[in-house]
């Protein structure tokens, strides 16, 4: 028995909350390690909906401590209406059910601000961000001047990291032709937000010694996806953090021995939201089929998320980048009734045949699929509980998905129910 990551393979929305969610009732502590609020997670449990975004999906399960720790951005404003939408659903949220940690860095209103001012800009290259300021608190935490959670509760401290930090931003502020943020009236803002974060606030890394010295078993809960990652994604199209399973270790505190198997949420076919290349995107009746039976819309900003089929090189190359020891293939059901399906196994780019997806952007915006075609099914997947249940065509379509990704689906979702998923091997079993 060990510890289980859950990272996503694709570019986000896999369908990582429902599964976290499932398997938590094996886990005694869910850990986010990356990202912030840019997340959106939906659970639906016996028919309630449940949408977090910065809250580890454990949550939901009253039992399981739920910890954030120091790799992800918290805006705390945030936090805290988030902390009331799901308390209003009535899921108990206290210190005893959440662990903070306290060098996690914020995300502050202004680099929301910068975040949409880059974003609107009519002549720069668009990435499609949510706009909730992660990649700007991002960087502020690598170039040392983030404020940390800690330093909410020491005011004179505090006043001075603003003031370092405001040297820096209103500078840029003002370049850009934007008004200057008066120092006092942010710090009395943090001020006041202080006591909403501080009473989760913890030294997460020991937190997750202890409960592993006492054998408990951990569950990380990845953001995002390995196409969104900042290393190896479709940079600069990516977030700005390290998605891949790697960063579970150095996002909580833990070694990198605590990971001891990586499960890739792997959607059945592709979606992306925002801008940048997507080879297997469908612009036909098909792609807005998919959209449609898949309920294919942003949680976060609500937008539509793009579709296409499933590319076997990415993911591929995501279980290469990431570590991943096995899939958990979601959304099958959302390929009902379709004729047939297509397999992304290779690219076209300049004339040649290539099975990597390249580096630069421009060949990235230039490769073309290279299809295999396999017969869809007529019956339902749809909320089958045994392979017994899915059609042949569909068994097919999961085995070819296998041999093209060189890896084994370990577990297969078929609805978006707690309940609705078939286990062929259990990952907190190895
Ligand atoms: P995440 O960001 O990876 O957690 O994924 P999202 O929650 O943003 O998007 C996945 C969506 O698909 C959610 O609305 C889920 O309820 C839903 N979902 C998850 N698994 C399945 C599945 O197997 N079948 C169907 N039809 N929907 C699913
Ligand atoms: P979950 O955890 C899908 C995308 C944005 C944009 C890019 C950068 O729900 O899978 P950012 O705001 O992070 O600077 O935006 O990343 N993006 C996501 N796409 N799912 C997500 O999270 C995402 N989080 C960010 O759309 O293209
Ligand atoms: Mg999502």
């Amino acid at each position: 028995m060990g510890n289980v990551v859950v990272v996503g393979s694709q570019w986000g929305d896999e369908g990582k909350g429902k599964i976290v969610d499932w398997l938590s009732s094996r886990a005694d502590v869910v850990v986010r390690f990356q990202g912030g609020h840019n997340a959106g997670h939906t659970l639906v449990v016996d028919g309630t909906t449940y949408k977090l975004s910065l809250l580890p999906s454990g949550i939901v399960r009253g039992s399981k401590m739920s910890v954030i720790g120091n790799g992800v951005v918290i805006d705390p404003w945030a936090l805290k209406s988030e902390i009331k939408r799901i308390r209003d659903q009535g899921v108990h949220i206290g210190p005893d059910a959440l662990l903070i940690s306290d060098t996690a860095s914020l995300i502050l209103p202004i680099h929301g601000e910068l975040d949409a001012i880059r974003e609107n800009r009519a002549d720069g290259v668009k990435i499609g961000t949510t706009r909730r300021g992660i990649g700007p608190a991002y960087e502020d935490k690598v170039a040392r001047r983030a404020i940390r959670v800690c330093d909410l509760a020491d005011e004179s401290h505090l006043r001075e990291r603003v003031d370092n930090l405001l040297h820096h931003h209103n500078a840029l502020r003002i370049g850009l032709g934007h008004d200057a943020v008066d120092a006092a009236q942010l710090t009395q803002k943090l001020l006041d937000i202080a006591p909403s974060v501080l009473q989760f606030a913890g030294p997460v890394w020991h937190h997750l010694d202890e409960a592993s010295r006492a054998e408990k078993k951990i569950l990380f809960e990845g953001a995002q996806g390995a196409m969104l990652d900042i290393d190896h994604g479709t940079y600069p199209f990516v977030t700005s953090s390290n998605t891949i399973a790697g960063q579970a270790a150095a996002g909580s505190g833990m070694g990198p021995r605590a990971l001891n198997y990586v499960l890739g949420i792997t959607k059945a076919y592709t979606t992306r939201v925002g801008e940048g290349p997507f080879p297997t995107e469908l612009h036909d009746e098909i792609g807005q089929r998919l959209g449609e039976r898949g309920h294919e819309f942003g949680t976060v900003t609500g937008r539509q998320r793009r579709c296409g089929w499933f590319d076997a090189v990415m993911v591929r190359q995501a279980i290469i980048t990431g570590g991943i020891d096995g899939i958990a293939l979601t959304k099958l059901d959302v390929l009902d009734g379709l004729a047939e399906l297509k397999i992304c196994t290779g690219y076209k780019l300049n004339g040649k045949i290539i099975r990597r997806f390249p580096a630069g952007m421009s060949n990235q915006a230039a490769v073309t699929p290279i299809y295999e075609t396999m017969p869809g099914w007529s019956g339902s997947t749809q909320g089958a509980r045994s392979w017994a249940e899915l059609p042949a065509e569909a068994v097919k379509y999961v085995r070819r998905l296998e041999e093209a990704t060189g890896c084994p689906v370990a577990v297969l979702s078929t609805s978006p129910e707690r309940e609705d998923v078939i286990l062929i091997r259990d990952p907190f079993k190895g």
